[in-house]
């Protein structure tokens, strides 16, 4: 229990830029998709997949995606250093968001399951002593470059997970004014 309240006191993001090796071997890796896919989930959906993005493999979908950042021609220079980051960190894991129209459960909800798990999966690489990320850039909303990468139409990139090591302590950032964005309801008169 302390170990949970001072992980979640203090627990930061890594930028995907500076995460270095080791990553998680594959059956690590396994087991963190494991814990990270322990989400509420209303009516058992599981709206979500994993698409795991080997190192290697990414070297060219940074270049690709580069030439897509390009193709677009809008804000270039920023996308393609975020196209480069594709390529960064020992292991990136794709959260897929497969949310779809359903009787009872609503789509959105669905959606915040999958924003769950990929917290979740920061959490379960924090346990294993990883640090990780979590992003979506530019290329998780361009249909063709979602295409590229696996993610069929109607579903939705929930993020791009990027995990490794990082040895450094890094400093907190700025937080929400909590007690102002908290209020207590009372039933209108
Ligand atoms: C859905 C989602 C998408 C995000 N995408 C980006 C992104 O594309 N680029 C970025 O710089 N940060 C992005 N972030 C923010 C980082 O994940 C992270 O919150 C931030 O780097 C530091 O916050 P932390 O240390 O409190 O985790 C995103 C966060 C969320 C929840």
């Amino acid at each position: 229990m302390t170990d949970l309240l001072s992980h979640l006191q203090t627990r930061r993001s890594v930028s995907n830029a500076l995460l270095s090796e080791p990553g998680p071997d594959d059956p690590t890796l396994a087991d963190m998709l494991t814990l990270a896919a322990r989400v509420p989930d209303h009516g058992k959906l599981a709206p979500w997949r994993f698409v795991i993005y080997p190192a290697g493999a990414r070297k060219a979908g940074a270049e690709w995606l580069a030439a897509r950042a390009e193709a677009l021609g809008e804000d270039v220079e920023k996308r393609v250093k975020k196209a480069n980051g594709f390529a960064t960190a020992p292991v990136c894991v794709g959260v897929i968001s497969t949310a779809a129209p359903h009787v009872k459960i609503p789509e959105w909800e669905q959606h915040l399951s999958a924003g769950a798990v990929c917290l979740n999966l920061l959490h379960a690489a924090a346990a294993y002593g990883f640090r990780a990320q979590w992003l979506t850039d530019w290329f998780s909303n361009d249909p063709e470059a979602c295409a590229y990468l696996g993610v069929a139409e109607g579903e939705r990139v929930a993020g791009f997970v990027y995990i490794g090591s990082y040895a450094n302590a890094v400093p907190d950032r700025d937080r929400p004014d909590v007690p102002a964005l908290t209020s207590t309801w009372a039933a209108p008169a």
